[in-house]
Parts: C-alpha cells; sequence; structure tokens
C-alpha cells in the first residue's frame, strides 16, 4: 500500500532512532541489579504505544518484571490479533569480547549492533511501529493487542499467571510473535516449531572441604572428574542421548515431513564457515536443519569448579557444579523430562560423591499448523513484501509463552521472525541488520490487513 510506504519512508529516520533509545536501556531480566532499568524500559515501551496511537496502555506488575499491555479496539466485530514480545535480554558478559558496548549501539555496515537489537527489542519494535503505520494512515481494520514482558528469557514464569488470571483482556483470534528467524532475505521462511527446554543446575559435592591435592591426591575422588564423566556419559558414541526414555514420547517426522526440510536451501561450508569449525556435529543419521529442528538434544551451558583464578593452585576441589539444559521436541513434556534428568545424574553418580540437582525453568515445545488463517495471513503478507512464498522451517529456540496462549486462549501462535540465525543471540556483539528491521515494519500492516479471523 503506497501510504502505508509514505508514511514508513518518511519516518524511516525517528523509528530508528526510538529503536536506539531502547536498546540503550540496559534490561538484563536476569540480573537483580537492573530491576529499576526494568522498569525503565516498560515505561519507555509503554509510552511508545500510547504514541503509536492505542486507545490503552497499561503497566501490570507482577512477582517479578512487570507486563506491558496495549489495544487499540477500532470495530469489537472484527478479528483481535495479540501481538506478543519481550523488552527483556540475556546478560551481555563476556563484556570484553563485545566491539562496542552493548547498551551504546552503533550501526555499522547497515547493521545495529546492541544486546537486544535483534532479540527481542529490534523485532518487538517492528510491530510498534508498523501499528502506528496503521494507525496514523486510517487503515486499521482489525484489533490489536499487545502483550510485551519482561522475562521471557528467564522463562516466563510471571507471564503464565499473568495470562491465566487475565485471559478476558487478552482475549484474540490469534496470537502473533517475531522473536524467531528466517533463513534470509533472500529465502523468507516462517517457523511452524519450536523446541521446548528444561533446565537444571547440579552440584557434586566429594570431600567436606577443599584439600590440598597432593596430600591427599590418589586418595579421594576429585569431584570436577566425577562430574566430567557423568556428562560425558549423556551420549553415546552416534551422539545419541543415553538416558533410558528420554526419546519415548518424541513425535518421528515421517518421511514426507524430513523431506520437506531437505527441500530448504542450506549451505554447509558457509555455515561452518562463518562459525569457524571444520566439522559439523550431532546426531547419527540426522541433517544439520533435523538436529537443530526435530530432534532433542542436551547441552551443558556452564561448568565451573575449584580454582580457575590467576596462577596455579594445587587443590581438590569439594565441590564441582555445571549447568545442563535439554531442547525438548514435540510431545515431550518439560517436567517430565526435568525429573527424567535429575534422576538419572543421580543414579549414575558414583558412591564417592553426593549429587544435588535442581530445576531452573523450562517450557513446552510448540508446533503451528500451515493450514490456519493466521499463517496464512503470514505467508501472503510475506509473499506480497518479499516476492516469494515462506519455506516452513522447525525453530530450535524456545519461547515458553507459546504452548501456554494457546492452552490458555484456545488459539493458535504464528511465528513471524525477521532475524538471522547468525545475528549473534545470547552472544557478543548481537546484531540486527536494517533491511530486516525496515522489512519487518513493511510487511507486518499486511498480515493485518489479511488476517480474517
Ligand atoms: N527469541 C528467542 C527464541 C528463539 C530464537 C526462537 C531463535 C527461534 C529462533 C528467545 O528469546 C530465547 O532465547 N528463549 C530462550 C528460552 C528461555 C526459557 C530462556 C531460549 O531459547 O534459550
Ligand atoms: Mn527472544
Ligand atoms: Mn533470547
Amino acid at each position: 500500500m503506497q501510504v502505508w510506504k509514505d508514511y514508513q519512508e518518511k519516518n524511516k529516520e525517528r523509528f530508528l532512532n526510538e529503536l536506539l533509545e531502547l536498546l540503550r536501556i540496559p534490561s538484563v531480566s536476569a540480573k537483580a541489579e537492573h530491576k529499576p532499568d526494568m522498569i525503565a524500559c516498560a515505561e519507555a515501551v509503554k509510552q511508545r504505544l500510547i504514541e503509536a496511537g492505542v486507545d490503552k496502555a497499561e503497566i501490570f506488575a507482577t512477582a517479578g518484571h512487570p507486563v506491558v499491555y496495549a489495544e487499540k479496539i477500532v470495530n469489537p466485530s472484527k478479528p483481535t490479533v495479540l501481538v506478543y514480545g519481550h523488552y527483556d535480554v540475556q546478560p551481555a558478559e563476556p563484556l570484553e569480547l563485545w566491539k562496542s558496548g552493548p547498551f551504546e549501539p552503533v550501526i555499522i555496515d547497515g547493521k545495529i549492533f546492541a544486546r537486544g537489537s535483534c532479540d527481542d527489542k529490534g523485532q518487538m519494535y517492528m510491530h510498534i511501529k508498523a501499528l502506528e503505520t496503521l494507525i496514523q494512515t486510517n487503515t486499521l481494520e482489525n484489533n490489536i493487542k499487545f502483550c510485551i514482558e519482561g522475562e521471557e528469557e528467564v522463562g516466563s514464569t510471571n507471564l503464565a499467571k499473568f495470562v491465566i488470571a487475565n485471559k478476558e483482556l487478552l482475549k484474540a483470534n490469534c496470537v502473533l510473535i517475531s522473536d524467531s528467524a528466517m533463513i534470509s532475505l533472500d529465502t523468507p521462511s516462517l517457523d511452524i516449531g519450536l523446541r521446548g527446554l528444561s533446565y537444571i543446575e547440579v552440584e557434586v559435592t566429594g570431600p567436606n572441604r577443599d584439600l590440598h591435592s597432593g596430600v591427599y591426591g590418589g586418595a579421594v575422588a576429585n569431584p570436577i572428574t566425577i562430574l566430567a564423566k557423568m556428562i560425558a556419559s549423556l551420549h553415546d558414541e552416534n551422539n545419541h542421548i543415553n538416558i533410558p526414555g528420554f526419546y519415548d514420547e518424541v513425535i518421528i517426522s515421517s518421511d514426507a515431513e524430513r523431506k520437506l526440510m531437505a527441500a530448504a536451501p542450506f549451505n554447509e561450508q558457509d555455515y561452518k564457515d562463518d562459525l569457524g569449525i571444520k566439522e559439523l556435529w550431532g546426531e547419527r543419521d540426522y541433517s544439520t536443519n533435523e538436529r537443530t529442528g526435530i530432534r532433542p538434544t542436551i547441552e551443558l551451558n556452564g561448568i565451573w569448579g575449584g580454582y580457575t583464578g590467576e596462577g596455579a593452585k594445587t587443590v581438590l576441589p569439594s565441590k564441582a557444579f555445571a549447568k545442563i539444559s535439554a531442547r525438548l521436541v514435540p510431545n515431550q513434556s518439560s517436567g517430565k523430562i526435568t525429573e527424567m534428568l535429575i534422576n538419572h545424574l543421580q543414579k549414575i553418580a558414583p558412591p564417592y560423591v553426593t549429587v544435588k540437582a535442581t530445576l531452573h525453568h523450562g517450557g513446552e515445545p510448540y508446533l503451528t499448523p500451515i493450514n490456519t488463517s493466521a499463517y496464512q495471513a503470514a505467508a501472503k503478507a510475506i509473499e506480497t513484501c518479499f516476492g516469494k512464498v515462506p519455506i516452513p522451517v522447525r525453530g530450535g529456540g524456545s519461547i515458553p509463552i507459546c504452548s501456554l496462549f494457546e492452552k490458555e486462549l484456545g488459539v493458535k501462535v504464528v511465528l513471524m521472525g525477521f532475524g538471522l540465525d547468525s545475528d549473534n543471540l545470547h552472544s557478543p556483539n548481537e546484531k540486527f541488520d536494517l533491511a530486516n528491521f525496515y522489512k519487518g515494519i513493511e510487511t507486518i500492516p499486511y498480515f493485518h490487513k489479511y488476517f480474517e479471523g
């Protein structure tokens, strides 16, 4: 639509400057010291929604970080789209690996570098600017609600409670989320699934205190060695997970589905070059896309213990720790897998140590069919703006609230992501291409135009 194009072209610079301002707020949900920044960020999001022209915008306090809610109801008899996004970000560490400050956004080669540029402030902000475009050009025909939370990166536990308590407020005909990736601007895709998550922390205790590694070494088991062995035993020689029952509930994809997945373009050499690795790794008999899309995994997210400071210290430590997470696929259950992981680690612990394992957070896997009117509206919007029909693919990441939205609100989620896998999410030098940012703002209004409920 020419009016949209004209409006967006005229306001391009401002859109970007507003996003940069949002990126300057260090809204790290995991750290208590950022509580004031979380509140400031929620306030800023609310303010921007008001400026975009919503009827009402409100901040809801939770037991954790606040939820921002807003709505523009143009005609109650028309369908309503609930837009979800998150204003919180992952911790920026390790800081020394950033080329510029994580909360001092810079634009280099047409890319915005900052924590949250892609995940998810940049993508969430596209929706606010799309809404502004629709309202300011008098072309909004459907109703739009916004639910922007501050705890996605820590598991969305309080948002889950908020959704359960506010079903009427959030009532909608579909949920629209831009918090994932597409293959590229040349090869647009839409995620039709996300993996679930089980996240635990393990503490392995050997002797009741740190010991001199010469005086006791050789006679007392070292908890770091024991933990390393336990972890190594979680995969077999085919990189298949070695926990009895782990795959029991996994839905095995049909040959037809696997064939479809194989048709999505993937350049293995580019993938390896981008990551600086010589060989790929993974479960035998599955392709790279299958390994991240339709197969569950176990990853070590952190491991520590003993002396890691400057110089050398000859110590046989009392304790070793690890953070371990499993990515889950339909029809696995986060609760069941967490329990299975904890029990398994207890079971394989040798008598030299005691193992304490605790849950961090989790989330269920999610699948969305392609025959819904919401998916079709997203596909048509992409086709209009990219000139190509998007390829349906499975995303490897997790958005825990998706399955809860479906369960509690009874509607499907559409994942219209505009990021790239190579955007360095959760890593140093996170970025978002300006071209993707603007393309998202251009495409989203078409979703609202095409969605018929
Ligand atoms: N936006 C991501 C999820 C994502 C990334 C989906 C790329 C598809 C493609 C989200 O912010 C995220 O990082 N989620 C966490 C889960 C959470 C419970 C910590 C994740 O996937 O690790
Ligand atoms: Mn995200
Ligand atoms: Mn994230």
